[in-house]
């Protein structure tokens, strides 16, 4: 085996699904919903799959590529060619092909942490040097000194995440601008990771960094269609790019997986075309989800840490009183009191914020009533 993947551990998703499985426990870690896909789309899939079963061009369906287009104009004002957009098999594909196809061996790699747990496997296996930007609650603000510390003269690429998990961070337009002042200023690549896009609270909007001064011509824009339809299963994403980056991104994805299902993508074509009606029901549908799982965790004694967009909310187990370390909490709360939940420690690659755990609110008021009563006894577990 490759000595990288024979270094890494299970991941912490697979470890507590299977945890929870094993004590029947409510399983708030994984990030999936369990309600609030549009029947239409998924109608519209079926009904496909009577069409063309085979091979769908490399750079996806041109009804796809041209709905992307058009929805990043209508949504964000952006100018994208369809030519620009590469369809993948979900967010992850696109973003092993750009670093495939944009970091040369010993090229340095900027990342946020906590990561997303993708990231740093990827990017050192295609041969990055990682230097990390490490954020920390309650703000997990990104700050100039910070990137003035971690940009070197060798940074060829920026992995960026926003809105950002597992924080659940929607990014200042005062901070996108600090990241896109020093991406220019040593002529980096930003590998903008922003599938969280629709999923934003509170009447806050989606800044895409491609929008700011000077950006459109470096960043490569990633998409799922799994978060924007809340169908994590289909695998459906993209990537967009100026030609220079568009071009090598296309031919890695050549060699990885070439296409993905034409039935699946006919059907995120037409969802993409849905009007605003739609994205506002879906926002406040998951608002109301997470206001009821936070209203509940605070009612056991716990204290949260704001959920701006994505499906995940934190808990502050330090300021809640907990002094036990994050993975000890979660291990013990999956045991022996029947609720699953993330450490945040495991989305660091070095110094580890310890003290916080992620539950996933993307869930029906049943699912979400159960893991509430299952908190409140893992409170009590902690004095
Ligand atoms: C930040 C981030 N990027 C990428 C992905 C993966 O997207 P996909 O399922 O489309 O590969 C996720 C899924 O949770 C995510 O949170």
């Amino acid at each position: 085996m490759n000595p990288l993947y024979a270094s890494l551990p299970t991941t912490i998703f697979t470890r507590m699904s299977a945890l929870a499985v094993e004590h029947g426990a409510v399983n708030l870690g994984q990030g999936f919903p369990d309600f609030g896909w549009p029947e239409d789309v998924v109608e519209r899939a079926a009904e496909a799959l009577r069409g063309s079963n085979q091979y769908a061009p490399m750079p996806g369906l041109p009804e796809l590529r041209e709905a992307v287009a058009e929805h990043y104009r209508g949504h964000q004002g952006l100018a994208v060619d369809p030519a620009e957009v590469t369809v993948t098999s979900g967010a992850t594909e696109a973003l092993a092909a750009a670093l495939m196809a944009l970091i040369t061996p010993g090229d340095e790699v900027l990342l946020f942490q906590p990561l997303y747990d993708a990231y740093l496997p990827l990017v050192l296996r295609a041969g990055g040097v990682p230097r990390f930007v490490r954020l920390a609650p309650p703000d997990w603000r990104i700050t100039a000194e910070a990137l003035a510390e971690a940009f070197t003269p060798r940074t060829k690429l920026v992995v960026f995440n926003n809105p950002h998990n597992p924080s659940s961070r929607v990014f200042t337009p005062e901070e996108l601008s600090l990241l896109a002042e020093a991406a220019i200023a040593h002529d980096a690549i930003v590998l903008s990771d922003e599938v969280w896009e629709h999923v934003v609270f509170d009447g806050l909007s989606h800044i895409p960094l491609a929008s700011l001064p000077g950006m459109a011509e470096r960043t490569v824009k990633v998409g799922s269609a799994g978060k924007i339809f809340s169908l994590t299963g289909w695998k459906v994403g993209w990537a967009v790019a100026p030609p220079r980056l568009a071009a090598p991104i296309a031919k890695a994805h050549q060699f990885l997986t070439f296409s993905t299902a034409p039935n699946l993508q006919s059907a995120v074509a037409f969802g993409l075309a849905k009007g605003e009606a739609y994205f506002e029901t879906m926002r406040r549908d998951f608002a109301a989800a997470r206001d009821v799982l936070v209203d509940g965790l605070r009612g056991a004694g716990f204290v949260t840490l704001p959920a701006e967009g994505t499906y995940f909310v934190s808990v502050d187990l330090r300021a809640s009183g907990i002094e036990a370390g994050d993975a000890d909490f979660c291990e013990r709360a999956v045991r022996e009191a029947g609720v699953a939940a993330i450490p945040l420690s495991s989305f660091y690659a070095e110094d580890p914020v310890t003290h916080v755990v992620r539950l996933c609110f993307a869930k029906r008021p049943e699912t979400l009533a159960q893991g509430i009563a299952a908190m409140a006894a893992a409170r009590r577990l902690f004095g």
